[in-house]
């Protein structure tokens, strides 16, 4: 037996608990990897409510990433060995001691990286790199908004625009949290407190608009989304927490300016596409990691045992960046 983080019953943090659970057993072309530390992701708030189930097949715990050393191989698995630092994207199963992987979806940890950081690559980035580069097509000297730019999707994104030479604006609660945006490459930010962002972004795009929107608010922002799109734009719907239903789409301007509106999901892919994704984005950003121009940001590292805390912190808004939990 092994510990995990299970739940007593979907609820509040408090339904959170730390228990005894089968240890996994890694099938052929697996790999079994002794958890060192997991993050959290909006998900598992919504899974502990209820409200996100797991797809058919994964784990029922929570957890869709880890950072960890290989601890047992399955049946055929040559590429990597045991203790082999790694870190991998999972569709559950991260809070909790082992975890079992397809030997497909580990990325090597560079040796600069903590297994903190690494447990705070995989979602984020591999978030980024999907929708920037092969659902957005993003191009060299394009500009994108990225809305929510001090979240974790936020922060990885404004670091492989970057690295790709292309402009990312952002917008963010705080100033403090626009300054951390800045800080990794971002070339304005707007305070969305201080109201709509549509003038910010015609002033940033030469009145242009954004060719990329990353949005994860939803129906609040779809009407100024639509109203800042420059021509032949692409709004990338990774996330709707301000709500899902909007009042009305002119679709005479998605025809005027060639505009198109793409839903996103990383964890409903199927598993030969997620492989393809993790070498792809290893090909793009795997020496940037290593040498440091592309950094996991990590707001807080909390102990596994303090589970319920981290989810109160991350329900708060605070967070800018990643929240891991270290599992010992
Ligand atoms: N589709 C996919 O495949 C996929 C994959 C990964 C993540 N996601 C989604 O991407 C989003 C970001 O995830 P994350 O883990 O990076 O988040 P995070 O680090 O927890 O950051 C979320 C930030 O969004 C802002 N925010 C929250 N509610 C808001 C609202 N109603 N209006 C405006 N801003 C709001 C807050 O920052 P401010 O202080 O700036 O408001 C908050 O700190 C989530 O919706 C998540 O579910 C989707």
């Amino acid at each position: 037996m092994v510990l995990a983080v299970t739940m007593s019953s979907f609820g509040e943090p408090d339904v959170l608990q730390i228990s005894e659970v089968e240890t996994p057993r890694p099938g052929p072309g697996e790999v079994l990897v002794r958890v060192r530390a997991t993050a959290l992701n909006r998900a598992d708030l919504l899974q502990r409510r209820g409200l996100y189930p797991p797809p058919p097949g994964a784990s029922e715990i929570l957890g869709l990433e880890m950072a960890g050393e290989v601890a047992e191989l399955g049946e055929g698995v040559t590429s990597v060995s045991v203790g082999d630092r790694v870190c991998a994207l999972l569709p559950g199963g991260g809070y909790a001691q082992y975890a079992c992987v397809p030997a497909g979806m580990l990325m090597r940890l560079p040796t600069n990286l903590t297994f903190a950081q690494g447990a705070a690559i995989p979602e984020t980035f591999l978030t980024a790199y999907l929708n920037l580069f092969v659902l957005g097509r993003l191009s060299p000297r394009e500009t994108v908004l990225v809305h929510a730019g001090a979240s974790g999707v936020g922060t990885s994104a404004i670091q492989l625009i970057r690295l790709a030479g292309a402009n990312s604006i952002v917008t963010a609660g705080t100033e403090a949290k626009i300054e951390r945006c800045l800080s990794l490459g971002a070339q304005a930010g707007w305070n969305y407190h201080d109201g709509s962002f549509v003038d910010f972004v015609q002033k940033h795009t030469d009145g242009h608009g954004a060719n990329i929107i990353f949005d994860f608010i939803g129906a609040p922002y779809f009407a100024d989304n639509i109203a800042s799109l420059a021509i032949d734009g692409r709004l990338i719907v990774i996330g709707t927490m301000g709500g899902t239903k909007v009042d009305a789409l002119d679709l005479g301007q998605l025809l005027g300016r060639r505009l198109q509106i793409i839903g996103t999901a990383l964890r409903s892919r199927s598993l030969a596409d997620k492989i393809e994704l993790t070498a792809a984005f290893q090909a793009f950003a795997g020496d940037a990691l290593a040498n440091g121009e592309v950094v996991p940001v990590v707001d807080s590292v909390f102990d596994w045992r303090d589970v319920q805390e981290a989810h109160r912190y991350m329900e708060s808004n605070r967070n800018t960046g990643k929240i891991v939990l270290n599992v010992n």
